[in-house]
Parts: structure tokens; C-alpha cells; sequence
């Protein structure tokens, strides 16, 4: 009680008095007739009168005009002053990697709301069982980086999980042009992007619940690209299996990513940047969040996509490295021929192209060679890889 008008005095920018926590209790005569009432209600109100531990059922005549004051209540709660709850103090609140996010707009299943009020249901299937597809995109000179190809998996993905009454290619478009738009987002972006099976009628894994149609999510923040992409990044290689198509094709790009998570808190612990994740043979498939691609005595090659994502990076790198005369291999490769590459890179939307200066703690010495003069190296395929990203322009 002390601490609350401590706290109070603080934040009206009055001096505390240790009499502010005496008075007379009341009722007192000269109170007047409704002083019981009135009284009553300011000892539950402040806590003199221990508070039901459980709240009585909700009458059902109120439910409408809980569904209305509920989002003002909450709002003011949100400013209130909080000593103590069930759970303890709350945590600090974070501070953010990028703080102009703190004001961005997200679409939500057709509405373009401020980032606190952008939320699914409880009934969503993303929540009833990560029942979802996504995309991670980047912008770049106010054009989506191969919007289109990201959509074809974006639809593909969808199809393979029997989805139905998905948006048309045309109205995702509309989301991630007005979420752009209205974010002044042309530079500097990455979106990610969710459909989700959408609501149910009731909570339960069946897709014949979902009777309102997917939700589509457009969550554009600002973000540069995430790893040291001159330095290089640290890999170790995690005990955690990618998906094989025996369970879940990796060539869907859902978001059951529990098995990648399991592999990045590996990574974590070993304090490297990112996890290398075997097949269930034991061959290389790719990263917890990106492909991966090795360079041997000029030759490039990069796992089949069996068992990793067939990633659009990955695609368009391959592309590029055809393009500057590189041999390209497509194969099974094993963790020994990445322990002895020359060089080793990953690849995707979020990190772009991106060295490898270690991996279980082999180092593989990037930046101390002078890359330039390697024709089949890292540094020509991602020199080529931004001039492709740098010459893609059109103004949203
Ligand atoms: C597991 C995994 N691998 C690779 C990638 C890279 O794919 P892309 O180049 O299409 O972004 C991603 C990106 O979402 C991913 O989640």
C-alpha cells in the first residue's frame, strides 16, 4: 500500500507523508445515507476487503457491453502503475533492435492496425497448431525482391496443406503495397508475410472448423540485413534433424519451425551466429534459417533440396553463379566436405548472401585473403548477388 502511494505522490509530483496512510474509517455520521454503500465499494475497490479469489460467471446480458468497454478499460490499464501481480514484478520493458519498429502499421486480416493492436485470435489455426504458411520478403528500391516467385510458394505451400478460400495473388499484393505505403517502407525493409489457415469455429485441429476464410498477415519492420555479411558468421552444427519428406516436406514453408528452433538454441549455446542441420542420414541440408552453398578448388555446391527449404536466395545464387562460368554442383554433401571447403556461404531473404568465417570451430580465415583475385569465390557471387538486388527498382 505504501509502495502504490509512493508511487502515486511520485508520478503527481507531490511530497509523501507517512499520515497519508491514516484516517478515520468510515462510514462516519456526517458522511450522509449512501455513505455504506459508497464505503463498501471503496474497501472492495482498494483492497480492505479481500477480493474473490476467482471472478463470478459473467451474466451473458453483459457480454456486448463487455465487448465494447473492454479495449478502453485496457488501454487505461496498460497506463496504470503496476506494484505487484500473481506473477511477480513484470520485466523491463525491452528495448527494441531497431527503434523506429515501435511505430509501425501491420496488416491483419484486412485491417491496417498500430503494432499493439495487431493480433490474431485464440481460435486462429496458426495458434490451435502453427497451421500456417509464410514468406519473408525484402524490399529494395521500392520493388519486393522476386515477389512473384516468393508467391508461387507462397501458394504452393498452401496447396500442399489443403488451404481453402486463400487470397488472390492480386489482393496480397493490394496488403503488401498498401502496408508498405502507408509504413513509407521502400528501403531497408523486410516483410514478413503469413497466411494462416484462418479462425475456427471452435478450437480443434480438423480444417473442417475453419469456416471464415485464411488470414493473411503483412508485418513490414524496418530491418537491415541481420548478419556480418563482411566479417562473416559462425556456424556449429547441431544434433537436431532437419524434416524429412517421411514427416514434413521441407519444401512446404509452413510454420512448424520447432525442429529449426531446437537447432538455433543449439547454436546459441555454442554462441555461434547460426546451426548447421543434418538429414536423417547425415548429410548437410542446410541452416536453422538459411541454404548453404561450399566452394572447393573452384567448384561451387549446395545440398540437394531434399531436405532443406528450396530457398528463392538460393535459387537466384545458383543462377548467378552459372552466369559468372562457375562449375555448380547439386548433391548430397557430407559435413566432412564442409569441415575442408575453401569457403563456405549461406544464403537467404533476411541475411542475403552471407560468408562463413568458422564452423565448429574451424576457422576458415575470411577477410585475411584477398578475395577479389578468387575467381570461383564468395565475394564474386555476392558482388554479383547485390548488383542484381542494386539494379532492381520500381517506385511503389
Ligand atoms: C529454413 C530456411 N532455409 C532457407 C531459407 C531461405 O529462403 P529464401 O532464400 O527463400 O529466403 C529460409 C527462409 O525463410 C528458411 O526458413
Amino acid at each position: 500500500m505504501q509502495a502504490v502511494l509512493r508511487g502515486l505522490c511520485e508520478d503527481l509530483d507531490i511530497p509523501f507523508q507517512e499520515s497519508m496512510l491514516k484516517w478515520e474509517a468510515g462510514p462516519k455520521p456526517v458522511d450522509g445515507v449512501w455513505a455504506p454503500w459508497w464505503y463498501k465499494n471503496v474497501h472492495k475497490s482498494t483492497c480492505f476487503t479481500p477480493a474473490r479469489e476467482y471472478p463470478l460467471p459473467l451474466p451473458s446480458s453483459l457480454y456486448d457491453l463487455l465487448e465494447q468497454s473492454l479495449p478502453f478499460y485496457n488501454m487505461l490499464r496498460r497506463k496504470t502503475r503496476r506494484i505487484s501481480s500473481i506473477t511477480g514484478p513484470p520485466l523491463p520493458t525491452p528495448s527494441l533492435p531497431v527503434p523506429a519498429n515501435e511505430k509501425i502499421l501491420v496488416w491483419v486480416a484486412g485491417e491496417i492496425v498500430p503494432r499493439d493492436s495487431a493480433k490474431v485470435s485464440v481460435f486462429d489455426s496458426v495458434i490451435q497448431g502453427g497451421d500456417a504458411v509464410w514468406e519473408g520478403l525484402r524490399v529494395y528500391n521500392g520493388k519486393v525482391f522476386k515477389l512473384d516467385k516468393h508467391l508461387d510458394r507462397l501458394f504452393d505451400s498452401a496447396k500442399a496443406l489443403a488451404f481453402t478460400n486463400v487470397p488472390t495473388r492480386t489482393e496480397i499484393k493490394g496488403a503488401i503495397y498498401k502496408t508498405l505505403n502507408s509504413n513509407g517502407m521502400f528501403e531497408n525493409t523486410h516483410i514478413r508475410l503469413t497466411l494462416t489457415r484462418g479462425k475456427k469455429v471452435t478450437s480443434g485441429m480438423s480444417p473442417a472448423f475453419n469456416l471464415y476464410g485464411c488470414t493473411l498477415i503483412v508485418l513490414a519492420e524496418w530491418k537491415p540485413p541481420i548478419y556480418d555479411n563482411t566479417g562473416g558468421i559462425t556456424l556449429v552444427t547441431a544434433t537436431t534433424r532437419r524434416n524429412s519428406p517421411n514427416n514434413l516436406d521441407s519444401k512446404i514453408h509452413h510454420n512448424n519451425l520447432l525442429n529449426n528452433i531446437l537447432a538455433k538454441v543449439e547454436g546459441n549455446l555454442a554462441k555461434a551466429d547460426d546451426a548447421i542441420m543434418l538429414d536423417k542420414d547425415g548429410y548437410v541440408s542446410e541452416t536453422n534459417a538459411t541454404n548453404i552453398f561450399l566452394v572447393k578448388k573452384g567448384r561451387v555446391a549446395t545440398p540437394h533440396a531434399d531436405y532443406c527449404l528450396p530457398g528463392i536466395t538460393r535459387a537466384t545464387v545458383m543462377e548467378l553463379v552459372v552466369k559468372e562460368n562457375l562449375v555448380l554442383e547439386e548433391r548430397r554433401l557430407s559435413l566432412s566436405e564442409f569441415h575442408t571447403a575453401d569457403e563456405v556461404w549461406t544464403t537467404g531473404t533476411m541475411g542475403e548472401l552471407t560468408p562463413v568465417s568458422c564452423h565448429d570451430r574451424r576457422s576458415r580465415y575470411w577477410g585475411r585473403r584477398s578475395w577479389t583475385s578468387d575467381s570461383a569465390g564468395t565475394n564474386c557471387i555476392q558482388k554479383s548477388d547485390r548488383r542484381t538486388r542494386g539494379a532492381y527498382t520500381h517506385v511503389l
